[in-house]
């Protein structure tokens, strides 16, 4: 690869991108995990390029800081006005003056583009010895693209615009995918000759080629096979086919590495996660960001996760998680909500609506029904009861609770932080906890029952209730199971 390093990759993305119909600028809409113009910085730095410079000009605040962000190492250039290609390759240029050898040139707005295509444009270039070398494909409706207009020795003699072209040349189905590798002297030399003398009134890059080429120069293009890499986003619908083809390539490539994938056409994963073999996604399935999954793990049904670690052999099932760490055997769900700081241990079990949130549940330790736990603690095997609540805000401040190792919080607790629950420690069922339990001892705090005698035949005489219960004393119920034996063994 170091053999081909490119000086510079210049990527152009200041245009307007009115079809979109968006306050926010084309180039920051997102697919697969990553905006436009995330995707043409990703296959740019396949390259390793000495500079990489990002063109702005549209919502160039909002892209600068985007891009500072994805990737620091980017330069951007400002292009006031959008005078056209040609002007935004001059103003590109212009961030990096003392350029020698190849230098690149990709859209912002084409996002299936590969590394590998790329690669394979810089070989073409320096094997055929071209001054210019331009990545182009055959597409069965070429409307609207630049045609590449070729010699009889198959060299290339000019690309003309769709809005400029005869009816003959608007036949040649072979378009520019409006991505080119130039010899950084000819593109500098072109830059300066080129006019607006044409129907859109604009500074064409693609009349460098033409330029160079009269110039005695040799101008070559490299055809792809696959058309879906150089197609362009103008528009949502374009942005909707793309998003679906990029994420077929996502899973196929992931399927074939190993991962089951039971539902590929409800299942959407970006680019930016990893996934061991022997994974499997049920249907269903989201997952962005920086997510992991180990192997053995099984993901889904309906589930979405985000910047989420998934340990090897963890269940994760009808889940909602951001920014969690789920261990080794952990089980999760169905019906949890994971937010950020979430950690679960080996074999801990996070289950049916729980809610946590900067919460660390300890090796086997389980909160396995019904409990919000948030800013909590909870050590190894410890068990919180179904229906606790770690009531960790007072309405001004957050504080944090901790449930020692092998503790047990009875169903229905409200734990008011900040508290401590040593190791080994119990708290009753119903308790409403506001002092700390100290190893082996119970917590109770709860009203004591009292049962009041003959309340029934005082208070509802008549009803069906205190027939039941004068049954009951009598020994002459019918149903066994509201009091008999039947009762019993049920439970
Ligand atoms: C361009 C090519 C065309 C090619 C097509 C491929 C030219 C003259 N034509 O046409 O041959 O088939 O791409 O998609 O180059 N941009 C700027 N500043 C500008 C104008 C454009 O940064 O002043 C950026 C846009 O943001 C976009 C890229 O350049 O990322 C291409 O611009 P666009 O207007 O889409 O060019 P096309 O008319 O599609
Ligand atoms: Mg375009």
């Amino acid at each position: 690869m170091t053999a081909h390093r490119p000086a510079a990759v210049i990527i152009m993305a200041a245009g307007q991108g009115t079809r979109m119909k968006s306050a926010v600028p084309k180039v920051l809409h997102t697919l697969g995990g990553r905006s436009l113009v995330g995707h043409a910085v990703a296959a740019a730095r396949a390259l390793e390029p000495e500079h990489l410079v990002v063109v702005v000009g549209t919502g160039r605040e909002q892209v600068e800081a985007h891009l500072a962000s994805i990737d620091p190492g980017v330069r951007t250039a400002v292009q006031e006005q959008q005078l056209g290609t040609g002007d935004a390759v001059r103003c590109g240029l212009a961030a990096v003056p003392d350029l020698d050898g190849p230098v690149i040139v990709t859209s912002g707005d084409v996002p299936l583009l590969e590394p590998q295509t790329l690669l394979d444009l810089v070989a073409a270039h320096d094997d055929e010895g071209n001054a210019i070398t331009v990545l182009t494909a055959r597409v069965p409706d070429p409307t609207g693209y630049g045609r590449i207009v070729r010699a009889a020795d198959g060299t290339i003699d000019a690309i003309v615009e769709h809005k400029d072209a005869t009816a003959d040349q608007r036949a040649i189905g072979e378009i520019n995918a409006g991505i080119y590798v130039f010899d950084a002297a000819t593109l500098r030399d072109g830059l300066q000759r080129i006019t607006t003398d044409n129907a859109q009134g604009e500074l064409y890059l693609t009349d460098v080629l033409a330029i160079a080429r009269k110039d005695g120069k040799r101008v070559g293009a490299h055809v792809t096979a696959d058309e879906m890499q150089t197609e362009g986003v103008n528009d949502r619908v374009q942005l909707a086919t793309l998003r679906a083809e990029l994420n077929r390539r996502t899973l196929d490539a992931l399927m074939r590495s190993g991962v089951t994938i039971v539902d590929p056409r409800t299942t959407w994963v970006d680019r930016t996660v990893t996934i061991e073999p022997d994974v499997t996604l049920l249907p269903n399935t989201q997952l962005h960001g920086a997510t992991t999954i180990a192997t053995g793990a099984t993901v889904g049904p309906d589930t979405t996760q985000t910047d989420v670690q998934i340990g090897p052999g963890a269940a994760v099932i009808r889940t909602h998680g951001s920014g969690a760490v789920i261990g080794e055997q952990a089980s999760v769900g169905p019906f949890a909500y994971l937010r950020p700081g979430t950690t679960v241990g080996v074999r801990g079990k996070i289950g049916t609506f729980v809610e946590t949130k900067n919460a660390e549940i300890g090796d086997g330790a389980k909160v396995p029904h019904l409990t919000y736990a948030g800013d909590a603690t909870i050590r190894e095997g410890a068990n919180i009861g179904a229906g606790t609540i770690f009531a960790n805000y007072d309405g001004v401040n957050k504080w944090h609770t901790t449930v020692g190792r092998y503790s047990f919080v009875g169903s229905n607790s409200v734990l008011v932080a900040p508290r401590e629950i040593a190791d080994g420690a119990y708290v009753a069922a119903g308790t409403a906890l506001t002092d700390d339990v100290a190893p082996g001892e119970i917590a109770v705090a709860r009203g004591k029952q009292r049962n009041v005698a003959g309340w029934v035949a005082r208070r509802r005489a008549g009803t069906k209730t205190a027939k039941a219960a004068e049954e009951a004393v009598a020994g002459t119920s019918g149903d066994t199971g509201v009091n008999g034996a039947g009762a019993e063994e049920s439970r």
